[in-house]
């Protein structure tokens, strides 16, 4: 399946966090991916961040909520009910108590893992991430981390994310740091990451409207990219 077909991660559901703002505007960013030839979009609000604290089915029935209207709307779109989940006391609490958390799955039909999206604090110092991706492991959950090209930290030690991947966590690209959205570190990363072959996941981080033409021209950009020969890129 190319990647561009599903987007992991999107704040599409309105006045849960501080994404869309309201149906109408949730319907805009939906029409957008759809004709960007985006089939499969998932829900993922943040949790455990800011107090948020959701339960599972809040999200699958504002999933199935949003699924009727696009459907009502002509939009051919497959909505999946997820989470970014902060990596912090609570994610780890969730883990230890194995508290039921929103996850998608990967891999062939035979055999799918489930992935949980999670984000990393991006500009504190980084603690206890192979921890978790152990905690994850021990449960039968693959972790996904959202957006590893903006963290700060990597900026001046990019290679430090391979040990991440060597201790399980899978990557999920921000297609809108390629266009330079999160500034020139990160978008210096996620070309060097996707030079490297290093994301399994893409996703928009799509909150507002107004990231519409940028989420267009990532699009374009990523298709570009992954059809340049691999020498032509920066090597980590
Ligand atoms: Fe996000």
């Amino acid at each position: 399946m190319h990647p561009l077909l599903r987007d992991v991660h999107t704040h599409l559901i309105p006045n849960v966090d501080e994404g869309s703002r309201s149906l109408s505007e949730s319907t805009w960013m939906a029409r957008t991916l759809s004709d960007l030839g985006v089939r499969t979009v998932h829900l993922t609000p943040h949790q455990f961040r800011m107090g948020n604290d959701y339960p599972n089915d809040l999200i699958e029935e504002h999933t199935r909520h949003l699924s009727d209207h696009f459907r009502r709307e002509g939009l051919d779109l497959e909505l999946h009910p997820g989470a970014e989940y902060l990596l912090g006391e609570r994610l780890l609490h969730a883990l230890k108590r194995a508290e039921p958390l929103l996850t998608f799955a990967h891999g062939s039909p035979d055999h799918a893992d489930p992935c949980v999206l999670v984000e990393i604090p991006l500009r504190e110092p980084i603690v206890a991430v192979d921890r978790t991706a152990l905690l994850f492991r021990q449960r039968g959950l693959l972790p996904v981390m959202a957006h590893p090209e903006r963290v700060v930290a990597l900026a001046s030690d990019p290679a430090r994310v391979l040990g991440w991947v060597e201790h399980g966590w899978r990557l999920q690209l921000d297609l809108l740091a390629l266009v330079g959205a999160y500034g020139r570190e990160a978008e210096r990363l996620a070309r060097l990451y996707l030079g490297e072959g290093l994301y399994d996941f893409v996703g928009s981080d799509l909150h507002r409207s107004s990231q519409i033409p940028m989420v267009e021209r990532a699009h374009q950009e990523f298709r570009r990219l992954v059809n340049t020969p691999r020498e032509a890129h920066e090597r980590l």
